[in-house]
């Protein structure tokens, strides 16, 4: 089955701003997170089953160092400073993908900046479905 994309713009955002200046990005926009530790976006994603779930969170960092996030599903963290390199520019996407452990039902997917940098800037997270290993392409 084919992923599900959730636009970071509709998510749960603290510390970061929805933002559209730089090209590229799917629905109204992206969220700039805030340059401070801590800063995150939260999607909540339905699951129909418990199981793995491939992920991909599609992001742009147009300077030349990492802006890592701490990865975290219902409370629980699943990759801790996870990397999300330099794309080069502002306006060039990338995914970054992993996958995931979800319950039936709603799950709190969370990316938090874990440097004063604060995150790169994101557009959205896929989301596959249980049993379907093929990574979204975000
Ligand atoms: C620039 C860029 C922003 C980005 C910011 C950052 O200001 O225009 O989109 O979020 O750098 O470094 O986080």
């Amino acid at each position: 089955a084919a992923a599900t994309g959730y636009e970071a713009e509709n998510a749960t955002i603290s510390g970061g701003v929805v933002e559209s200046n730089h090209a590229g990005y799917s629905g109204t926009g992206f969220v700039n997170y805030d340059n401070v530790t801590g800063s995150y976006v939260q999607w909540s994603v339905p699951s129909a089953a418990a199981g793995n779930v491939s992920v991909a969170i599609r992001y742009a960092n147009g300077t030349t160092v990492d802006r890592p996030m701490d990865i975290t599903v219902n409370g629980t963290l699943v990759r801790g400073a996870l990397s999300f390199p330099s794309t080069g520019t502002w306006d060039t996407w990338q995914a970054v993908t992993f996958t995931v452990g979800l319950t039936a039902g709603t799950n709190l997917i969370r990316a938090t900046a874990t440097t004063a940098n604060g995150g790169p800037n994101v557009d959205k997270l896929s989301a596959g479905v249980p049993g379907d290993t093929t990574a979204p392409t975000a």
